[in-house]
């Protein structure tokens, strides 16, 4: 078998199925076909009494190919190669270490025994892509380990480590030498007359209530997400149906999924998410120590996102009892983490450890990457970047966390400042994926390679962004909001607005959100902005008289909500405030259907992404569509507002953002680049290279 990434090693009377497809031994076409002629050659051995399958490398088979998920699945398919697998009248053994994800999971699955090393994770990614395991795995894991524990599995996507998995019946054993514990088992049932296949099995007894409190827990979370509702539906059919029926209905279900739109749009992310981080050139320089400076809500949530990382961060505060009170906001962040079961005792201590806290920036003397979070006014930042500039090493970094400010008039007050960065995390920092890396224009590649390659070590979605006011996503939602605050004058409730928009499948509202953050955390900013706009634009007075009452949201009990006992409810003040507004401006209140936000907010964002990549602000409309998903709750199952764009075509959304313009006025007109795609009959992924 030369030339192929599969061979059939020996030990004794056990056959060694060795696949070694770098980097991570998908089952690409060469796989599937090499592992059914090693099936061929062990069935026709009569020296071989068993098998087991194991990988070189870094991990064990980790999933399908997606690369040829566009492309069709040219050669034999997966299914095929399980089903030699499920009918060999020999026993295998799979012996996985690192991931057996998806297909690779679901071949363990066909196995007749599965090891694990101690380090190992099993899992189906699938519904992340928009699909559901669409080789068995929705059938044979309810008959292994039980309908619950599939139904988490398939429907979350979440990597089960070795221990769970063992304590779930997932696998078999856990052994820090799964090959040779493999070759002792498959020589085990082979002198057993042994042949136990998971499709064999029945559904163990089950909750049945719990179960359907379960999917109903699926419907609700999906937020129109279809992969994991009809994942639920599969683990259903595995309930009542035979294996062969059950299997071919997860096959027709993968099928459908496959060829819809949602899948389609977050195969469209996975490849943004890579592209957004590609970078030629540059090597990062190390980083060890991290310096935060400001502890409030965005320096403590940084410093606990580096110390999860496992980085020694100080945390620099004006005074004594403001770092005390950062220490007592790490200290929250952890503590619900450890009550919640989300953290062992160990790791409490290791990850509170790790974060000191001073009041002087000397103690950060020695540190590689220096964050500041202090107030959004650019004379503090400069103040501070100005005393850090002497202190550090010349080519430690030096990073602004600013929503909103110009990082290079930051870097103008240090005396290297081709090392300074924006690093724009979201709130809570701890918890967002998203950070956009803002690239002033002095940064020398090896600065903002090193804030890639920090971005990515704390397992988060780095975008590169240009310097302009709001980068990508604060820009484009300063449009979208704008839109949300014209329906309340035009006639909506702020409950309205947020219940169209959870409809559309965003994460929550925006008043809701606005409520969560904080109100007088935007009032600067506004202010700020008022001072500069051009007079003509409209804007709606009722963001400022909710904030002139005191009404900062969740913090103060009321904002755009009352909020009582954990719930929103409906302000009639606000609405008073609401219908104040659209009397001034002589507007008589009318119903705006939940479509009508929908579609204005969606082409408010297409409108002024096509000028953020016109700006090059972003370099690509996928980046866009990244910042919006990861750090905004735009519904990943739609790919983002640039590739539901496309979806819907360019002229139609020039046509949108026209009707914007005439019914909103100055500051919407549409964006010359959307005129000039939606003219040459172009789409935005042609611009995604
Ligand atoms: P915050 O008001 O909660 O915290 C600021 C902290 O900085 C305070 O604890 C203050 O004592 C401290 N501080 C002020 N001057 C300092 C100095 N010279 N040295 C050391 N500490 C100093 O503010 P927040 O919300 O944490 O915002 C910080 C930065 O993060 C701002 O630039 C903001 O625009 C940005 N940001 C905020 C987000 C949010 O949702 N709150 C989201 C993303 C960025």
């Amino acid at each position: 078998m030369a030339n192929t990434p599969v061979r059939l090693d020996r030990s004794g009377d056990v056959g060694l199925i060795i696949v070694d497809h770098p980097p991570v031994n998908a089952l690409s076409r060469p796989v599937r076909e090499g592992l059914i002629a090693a099936l061929a050659e062990i069935a026709a051995d009569p020296g071989l009494r068993a098998a087991i399958i194991a990988c070189e490398g870094r991990t064990f088979i980790a999933g399908a190919d997606i690369g040829e998920f566009d492309h069709g699945l040219p050669g034999p398919e997966v299914s095929a190669v399980l089903h030699a697998f499920h009918a060999s009248r020999k026993p295998i053994v799979a012996a996985i270490h690192g991931t057996a994800l998806g297909g690779g999971y679901e071949l363990a699955l066909v196995c007749h025994a599965r090891i694990i090393a101690p380090d190992g994770y099993v899992g189906f990614p699938e519904v992340r892509i928009g699909l559901i395991p669409g080789a068995g795995g929705t059938q044979r894991t309810p008959r292994l380990a039980g309908p619950l524990v599939a139904l988490d599995l398939v429907t979350s996507g979440r990597s089960v480590p070795a221990d769970e998995a063992m304590a779930l019946g997932l696998v078999d054993e856990v052994a820090t030498d799964p090959r040779h514990a493999a070759i002792l088992r498959a020589r085990h049932l082979a002198d057993a007359g042994l042949l136990p296949r998971v499709g064999e099995r029945s559904i163990p007894a089950y909750d049945r209530a719990a179960f359907e409190a379960a999917v109903a827990a699926v419907h609700r979370r999906a937020r129109g997400a279809l992969a994991p509702v009809r994942a639920a539906e599969a683990v259903e059919i595995a309930l009542t149906a035979p294996l062969a029926e059950g299997l071919a209905r997860e096959q027709a279900i993968t099928e459908a999924l496959h060829h819809g739109p949602q899948s389609k749009a977050l195969r469209h992310l996975f490849y943004a998410e890579r592209r957004a981080v590609r970078m030629p050139g540059a090597s990062p320089w190390p980083v060890r120590r991290v310096g935060v400076v400001g502890g409030g809500t965005m320096g403590s949530g940084i410093a606990v996102a580096f110390s999860d990382a496992g980085l020694d961060v100080t945390l620099v505060e004006v005074g004594e009892p403001q770092a005390q009170a950062a220490e007592r906001r790490v200290r929250a962040i952890y503590d619900r983490q450890l009550h919640g079961g989300r953290l062992t005792g160990r790791l409490h201590a290791e990850r509170t450890g790790r974060i000191r806290y001073a009041t002087d920036l000397q103690s950060l003397r020695d540190a590689d990457l220096v964050i500041e979070a202090v107030v959004e006014d650019m004379a503090a930042k400069q103040t501070v970047f100005r005393a850090l500039s002497g202190l550090v090493r010349r080519d430690a970094v030096l990073a602004s966390n600013t929503s909103y400010l110009d990082v290079d008039q930051m870097a103008d007050e240090v005396d290297a400042p081709e090392r300074v960065i924006g690093l724009h995390f979201f709130s809570p920092a701890h918890v967002m994926r998203l950070v956009e890396v803002v690239r002033p224009r002095r940064a020398l590649p090896e600065v903002i390679a090193t804030a890639l390659a920090t971005v990515r070590r704390l397992r988060k979605q780095a975008v590169l962004a240009g310097v302009s006011d709001g980068f990508i996503g604060n820009r484009i939602l300063g449009k979208s909001r704008a839109q949300c605050e014209y329906a309340l004058e035009d006639g909506a409730l702020p409950q309205e607005v947020d219940a169209a928009l959870e409809a559309y499948g965003f994460a929550m509202g925006i008043f809701a959100v606005f409520d969560m953050a904080g109100l007088d955390v935007d009032w600067a900013d506004r202010k700020r902005k008022a001072a500069t706009r051009d007079p003509r634009e409209r804007t709606v007075p009722v963001y400022e008289w909710i904030c002139q009452r005191g009404h900062f949201g969740q913090k103060t009990g009321r904002g755009f909500y009352i909020h009582q006992d954990g719930k929103r409810l409906p302000d009639p003040e606000v609405t008073a405030l609401i219908e104040r507004a659209s009397a001034e401006r002589g507007i008589a209140r009318r119903t705006v259907p939940a479509e009508e936000i929908q579609w204005r907010v969606h082409a408010a964002m297409v409108n002024e992404g096509a000028r953020v990549l016109s700006e090059e602000i972003a370099a690509r409309p996928s980046d866009i569509d990244v910042v919006l998903v990861h750090g905004y709750g735009y519904p990943a199952w739609r790919g983002g507002p640039m590739h539901e764009a496309d979806a819907i075509g360019l002229p139609e959304m020039l046509r949108r953002v026209g009707a914007l313009h005439a019914a909103s006025g100055v500051g919407w007109e549409p964006a010359p680049l959307l005129r000039q795609m939606a003219a040459a009959g172009k789409r935005f992924a042609d611009l995604n290279g």
